[in-house]
Order: structure tokens, then sequence, then C-alpha cells
């Protein structure tokens, strides 16, 4: 840690607009992403003492020499729990071109991405080269000013005398809330997108049906029904907080992969932006007639179509509260002959406690673990959001007769005792396809997770033959943190193929490519991903545990699940 500085320049309060009896300014929950795909989110540090940002601006000469300053300071507090993030405030979202940066300045730091500049404005800064102090823990800002009087608009010293942003990390460290703030800063201002006119009609009420109303309508999977303007206003500072810790719309994927993938939800950057400036205004209504309640989507039983066959899960008794071990059901199909799915669609009977269904198959002589292993995923898998699974072009998974399907259900108590009878529709190809729909998956099954950690995993899984990948499924429980894709070709070049920085247990995602991608024979597909085992981590039930693999989820798992057909057909 670094020696306390001479404490002359802590005389000289002159620099700080001392804050005694000053309330600190509360900052909002905010996650971001860094210009390596992962996720950091400000509570997520708050068994930190303090975490230190600094707003930069590529091209900006103060702001590439302060930054050298920045890095240098946070090297004296490496080993200390003290989180250093460089904000990058110009809008970048191109990460190899932060990366670059960050190469440049031997940065041993994160470059945060504030695509929206929301947290820029949040934090207040206004130019480059600012410097915050936030106490993760109660979610205060400390300190706000520039680095040293080098930096300074109305100083501009050649040689840096005094170090406003080290002072206040000194005093906060010593267990001083001096909530001092340091002097402007005179590099270049930030351009933040013009705070425009909001409207709830015209910008509001399109971005909720585009975003959100799929799932936040009556009926629908979501606790809430975004009904009329009356309700979306009530609920106004929440859907504010969801947009700042990315937690809704629930795609949790790396926005440089929304576009590879069906039906991932998402938001865009000016969306996220309208809606919290619409927020921040105070959510007004424009007057005239509401547009929400007549846009509310009409529920319908089979999106994907009108099934072949639809097979109904036995009903199941949910209690009230109470842990619900996972239920394992077969369904036998009722057919003379084999039959060759093409897509697969859940409904669920009770969707407040239906958590996820992994369908698998079993032939006539049932099915055993290496069965299971090789199906992946199975032909398909159920989790809010995830109704519909399909396969490449051309290709079917295989049902044979005189077997059926082994459901594995999980539910989640709701506090209200119900009945959940769900069901799974099939649809058919007439005739055998070109192709035969196989899974399989990148596992680690030796896990062992020590009490109070993080811990990063990989796994991987060489493909034989060519193929077309056409699914991935990240799967771990409560402790997963975050969770990627790569392909490592047979010439040792390799390519990330899907990041989920924000892995999320309770969705039980799975992304379908909407191009299958060719998959040289020799080619290894690596999953990655990290556990997080602290008390830091909103999921975790209990950090005091040592994990290893299991069924349940409060031990782990390491699935990295994938769907492939292979490149030739057997015709
Ligand atoms: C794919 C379905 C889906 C979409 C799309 C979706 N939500 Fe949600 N939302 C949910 C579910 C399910 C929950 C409850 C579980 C959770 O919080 O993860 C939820 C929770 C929330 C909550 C928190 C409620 C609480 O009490 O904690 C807010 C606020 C919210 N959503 C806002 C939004 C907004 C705003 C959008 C669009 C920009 C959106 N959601 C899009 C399904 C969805």
């Amino acid at each position: 840690m670094r020696k306390l500085r001479g404490l002359v320049a802590l005389g000289a309060a002159v620099m700080f607009s001392a804050g005694a009896g000053q309330a600190a300014e509360r900052v909002s929950d905010f996650s971001l992403i860094d210009h390596e795909g992962r996720f950091h989110q400000l509570s997520r540090y708050a068994d930190h003492e303090a975490v230190v940002l600094f707003s930069h601006l590529p091209g900006d000469r103060d702001s590439r020499r302060a930054l050298a300053t920045f890095n240098e300071l946070a090297g004296e507090y490496a080993g200390a729990r003290v989180a250093f993030f460089v904000l990058d405030a110009s809008g970048e979202t191109d990460k190899s071109a932060l990366g670059g940066i960050a190469e440049r300045s031997e940065l041993a730091i994160p470059i945060l991405m504030d695509d929206t500049g929301l947290v820029a404005a949040e934090l207040g800064f206004s130019r480059a080269a600012e410097v915050a102090i936030l106490d993760p823990e109660r979610r205060e800002s400390l300190f706000h000013g520039v680095i040293n009087n080098r930096f300074a608009a109305e100083d501009r010293s050649r040689r840096a005398s005094e170090h406003y942003a080290a002072e206040a990390l000194e005093q906060l460290l010593s267990g001083i809330r001096s909530e001092v703030s340091g002097l402007a800063s005179g590099a270049s201002a930030i351009d933040f997108a013009s705070a425009a006119e909001v409207s709830y009609h015209e910008d509001v009420v399109p971005i909720l049906e585009r975003r959100c109303l799929s799932c936040h309508t009556e009926g629908g999977i979501a606790p809430f029904a975004m009904s009329d303007h009356q309700t979306v206003r009530g609920w106004s500072p929440m859907i504010r907080e969801v947009l700042y810790t990315k937690r809704m719309p629930p795609g949790q994927i790396d926005n440089d992969y929304i576009h590879d993938f069906k039906d991932v939800s998402h938001i865009t950057i000016d969306e996220t932006r309208a809606l919290v400036q619409w927020i921040d205004a105070g959510a007004s209504f424009d007057g005239g007639e509401d547009p929400l309640p007549g846009l509310q989507p009409e529920p319908v039983k089979w999106s994907y179509g009108e099934p072949d066959m639809v097979l109904p899960i036995p009903p199941q008794q949910i209690p009230a509260t109470g842990i619900q071990d996972y239920r394992h059901l077969t369904v036998p199909l009722p057919v003379e002959e084999d039959i060759w799915v093409r897509a697969v669609e859940f409904e669920a009977g009770d969707p407040t406690v239906l958590h996820h269904i992994i369908a698998f198959a079993y032939g006539p002589d049932g099915m055993n673990e290496f069965d299971v292993l090789n199906q992946g995923i199975g032909l398909g898998a159920y989790a809010p959001g995830n109704e519909v699974n399909t396969y490449p072009e051309g290709a079917g998974f295989p049902l044979m007769a005189g077997g059926g399907l082994f459901l594995q259900m999980h539910y989640t108590t709701s506090g209200r005792e119900t009945v959940d009878a769900s069901e799974v529709a099939l649809y058919l190809w007439d005739e055998k396809p070109e192709r035969v729909v196989y899974g399989g998956s990148a596992a680690e099954l030796d896990i062992h997770i020590e009490p109070f950690t993080r811990m990063p995993m990989t796994a991987t899984k060489t493909f034989r033959e060519d193929v077309y990948l056409s699914m991935l499924g990240p799967h771990m429980h409560y402790r997963g943190h975050d969770a990627r894709f790569r392909l490592i070709y047979p010439d040792g070049e390799s390519a990330e193929i899907l990041n989920v920085p924000n892995y999320q247990f309770n969705w039980q995602k799975t992304y379908d490519f909407k191009e299958p991608l060719f998959v040289p024979a020799g080619s290894q597909l690596e999953f990655s991903g990290t556990f997080d085992n602290t008390g830091m981590n909103p999921f975790n039930p209990d950090a005091s545990q040592t994990l290893s693999w299991g069924e349940q989820t409060w031990q782990e798992m390491f699935f990295g699940f994938f769907r492939y057909v292979e490149a030739e057909t057997s015709e």
C-alpha cells in the first residue's frame, strides 16, 4: 500500500469544498461491461473500501496523461480492497478499440463502457480526467475532482503538487469520511447526448411494446403487467433500477452477440437512455388517450404454430412454500413408428412456479446416463422467455416408437399452493430429414469451490467431424457469474462466439444461432465461466459452503451445452 503523502497537502483545504455536514450523493447500483466483456456491478464491490473511477476520452491529451497517473495510483493500491476503473465517456462500444487503449497505456485495470452515458451523468462527470471515489456499500459518492492540480482548469501547474484523489483515498482508508471534492478538470468536455424531451406516446410506449410487453402483460411471465401509464409510472423507479443494473430485459448477453442469435431480449442504447430520461423527468403523461391498454398482446397458446402433437405433462401439486427437489417424469409417446421432431414448444401451466423443464428422449430400452450426456440439453428446454426450441434447416431430433420423453422439472414456490399442468408441443417432419440433431456439452464434473471465493473454470470438447453448431446453453447454478464460449480452430486461431457476462441461473436461457455456425473437424469448443461463492453474489444462498458437483441448485454444475448437426448428410 502507498505511503501517506505529506500531510501538508491535506491542510490545503481550499482545494476541497469540504463537505462537512453535507450529505454524500447517492449513486445508482450501476452495472457496466468492460473492454474484455466482463460485467461489473457497483454493489458487487461492497466488500471493497472504495471504488475509484476515472473519466476517459480517447484522443484527449490531458485525459491520456492523467490516465497514466491514475494507473500508477491503482498500482500503488494493488492488494488493497480498492477497485479502480476507467470509465470510457466517449460512448465507444468497440471492445478492441478500448483494448488498444488499455494496451498502449499498459493499463492493469478494466475500461468500463458507459455506452448510454448514464453512469457518467449519474457520477457527475462533465469532463475527461475527473475522478470519482465511491463507497460501494452505501453507494455514495465521497470524492469528485481532478486527480491532481496539474489537470485542474484553474491551476494547470506543470508539475503536480496537490494530489487530491490520492489524499481523499488516504483519508477514507484511515477511516475519515471527509466528503471532500477536488477542483474541476480542464480536459475536454464529455459530449452527452442532448437530453431531448422524451414523449410517453412517441418514445416510451413503442419501446415498452418492442422490449417489455411480451412478458409484462396480463397472464405473462413477469410479475407485473405494463397495462397503462399509471402502472408504468408506479413501477418507474424500479424500471430505472433494472435498466441501470442490466437486469431487464433478461437477455444477459453482451450486446455484440445479440444479432447472432434468435429471440434474445435486449434493449438498445438509445432506448435505455430514453426510458431513463423519461423517468428522471417525472414519467409524465402527454395527455390524450393512453395507447398502452390497446397494445397488450393477445395471449397466443402455441406461438410456433399449430402443433402436430401435444403431450400433456402429468399435473404437479406445488405447495405454497419450501424448496422443491427436481422432479423426473416420463411421458410415453403415443406413436407406432419413429418420428422426427423439427421444433418443440412448451406451455407453462403455472408460470409463477414452473422454473424450468428439460426434455430428454428415451428409447424402447429406456435411458442411461451416457445417453443423457450425448443429448446435451435434450430435445428442448423451457425457461421463461425460452418456450420454443428449433433446429437447423432440414434437421430433426429422432423419437423412437416405444419410447418417450424424460422430463426434468424444476419448481419454485410462490407462497400460494397450486397445480401446474404444463404441456409439450411437438412439430414433426413428414419423413426422415437429411440431418440428425445431436447434443453435447463441454463439462467439468470435478467441481470444488471454497467458501467466500470466486473461481474461474474451463471445459472443452473436441469435434471429430465437420459440424454446424446451432445452439449454445451455459449452465451453472446460483454461483454462476458469467459464461463464454470460444472456438479454437485446428490451425490454432480462436474466436469468441458467445459472451454471457451477466449469467442468471433463474433464466435457463439457451441461445439458438440464426445461422448455424460451421465448425471444422478438430476444432475445440471451450466453455469458460466464473463462480462467485462470495456474499457479494445476491443469488448465493450461503457463501460459507464448500461446493461440489450436484443436481440441486445449492450445489454446482458446469455445463456448456450445445446442439449441432453433421455437415455431411447421410444420403
Ligand atoms: C422475456 C420476458 C421479459 C422481458 C422481455 C422483460 N421482462 Fe421484466 N421481468 C420478467 C420477469 C420474469 C421478472 C421477474 C423475475 C426477475 O426479476 O428476474 C421481471 C422483472 C422485472 C422488474 C422487477 C420487478 C420486481 O419486483 O423486482 C422490472 C422493473 C422489469 N421487469 C422491467 C422490465 C422492463 C422495463 C422491460 C423492457 C425494457 C422488461 N422488464 C422486459 C420478464 C421480462
